[in-house]
């Protein structure tokens, strides 16, 4: 006997019809009609049932601080360091980990339940990594975080950064982090990569640097990464964040660079709505959009995701814990446009951001976890195209956040007297056929 059978869920993959069984918190059984009786059951009435959104790059300790002293004038990632920097001696653990609790309330809420955050080392009292550390277990039953220590300041500008970030990482942090475009020089900015791949290697941790996040194409420290990946043989634990100067640089030079990021397997996170709006900011017109090259590293064999980045913070005004608002903007910064493209837009806030973060037993097979989320609507395109509502969420089987369908009320003569945003979508094999 099943704890728990959902039925009739339509896949990622395209399979319609599917009942999913759990048992022991995993998912038990996959079959087109499961037979077998369940203490409970979920009708999926044909919705989209996926693993749940995974988020591979965020600040957990810097959100919902919006306007906290003040606000980012200038829209610009310098402004919003300064800002954070004057924020910080004013932080307390308690306000801390009040704001990310509530944020991970929101982030349930939208089927989003693994988080990478980057916590800033550079405060001497390193009160954001108590505070993280503490947000991590309190969340740990129905969200998993991973922390990057992160050295904000520089790891050779800030005095003390390097002591600190070892401190960190003695205190419980997951991942090395560093900042390699912000040291005071480019050679200080290499040695910061080398440095940090060799404390990687040494302590047998992964490695999440915040990469070349500027629009000068000279800025290549992801070069250097791949190299130093290579010589400490860390391929396949590595991650090069942002990456924005890549939009900027020579052609050849890029061609020549996706291939050694491919060789030595650095995942690369793309953090749309962030690299949108920060870069570019000193260009009149035409202005950049910044991203990094999403589709030429796809086609080279990259595994890249997208990542939130901020949400309400000193970067940025907006966000709401909302990966399909991620995947949307993605969609649109790298134009995605064609079926199989928006497809890998949801797959680069599931399943790639999954293979980023080393999440075990993720995903819809037999023996993994039974985390699972049922938007409205029937396939992936419409989940990114709607921004779908999310149903019901389950973590280990166990449901964590539910709502009502999203419907509105109409009132004209002659029309129908509700409206479900997925009824006037072309179905998937209509649009397959226009
Ligand atoms: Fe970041």
């Amino acid at each position: 006997m099943f704890e728990l059978i959902v039925r009739n869920a339509s896949l990622v993959d395209g399979r319609n019809g599917i009942d999913i069984a759990i048992l022991d918190g995993r998912i038990a059984e996959i079959a087109p009609r499961i037979g077998a009786e369940a203490a409970d059951e979920i009708d999926a009435a044909g919705q989209l049932v996926s693993s749940p959104f995974v988020d591979p790059h965020f600040h957990m300790d810097a959100t919902l601080s919006l306007g906290l002293p003040r606000m980012n004038r200038s829209g610009t990632l310098l402004e919003g360091i300064a800002l954070w920097g004057e924020l910080k001696p004013l932080l307390t653990i308690e306000a801390m980990v009040e704001r990310a609790l509530r944020y991970c309330d929101l982030a349930v809420a939208r089927g989003l339940l693994f988080i990478r955050s980057h916590v800033d080392v550079s405060d001497p009292r390193l009160r954001t990594a108590e505070a993280m550390i503490e947000v991590r277990e309190r969340v740990r039953p129905y969200i998993e975080l991973q922390l990057v220590a992160f050295p904000q300041d520089g790891y050779y500008r800030s005095p003390g950064a390097v002591a600190l970030l070892e401190r960190s990482l003695d205190m419980g942090l997951d991942i090395v982090g560093g900042i390699p475009h912000f040291e005071r020089t480019m050679s200080e900015g290499a040695a910061s990569v080398e440095a940090l791949c060799r404390l990687a290697a040494e302590r047998g941790l992964p490695v999440d640097l915040h990469c070349d996040e500027t629009d000068d194409p000279l800025s290549r420290h992801i070069e250097t990464l791949a190299a130093e990946t290579v010589r400490f043989g860390l391929q396949g634990r590595v991650a090069g964040s942002h990456l924005t100067s890549m939009h900027s640089m020579d052609k050849y030079y890029a061609s020549k660079l996706i291939a050694l990021v491919a060789e030595a397997r650095i995942d690369a996170i793309a953090n749309p709505l962030i690299n949108i709006t920060l870069q570019g900011r000193h260009d009149t017109y035409p202005k950049r959009r910044g991203m990094t090259r999403v589709p030429e590293l796809l086609n080279a064999g990259v595994n890249v995701a997208f990542g939130q980045d901020c949400t309400m913070d000193p970067w940025y005004p907006l966000g709401s814990g909302d990966m399909l608002d991620v995947a949307h903007m993605g969609a649109h910064v790298a134009q995605m446009t064609s079926r199989t493209a928006l497809r890998t837009a949801f797959d680069m806030v599931t399943v790639h951001g999954a293979r980023a973060m080393r999440i075990d037993g993720y995903g819809i097979a037999v023996g993994a976890r039974a985390d699972l989320v049922i938007l409205q609507a029937r396939d992936p395109i419409e989940a990114v195209r709607l921004r779908a509502h999310r149903l019901i969420v389950l973590k280990a089987g166990r449901i964590v956040a539910r709502s009502e369908p999203r419907t509105s009320r109409l009132d004209l003569p002659g029309r129908p007297q509700t409206v479900d945003e997925a009824d006037y979508a072309p179905t998937e094999e209509g649009a397959r056929s226009a």
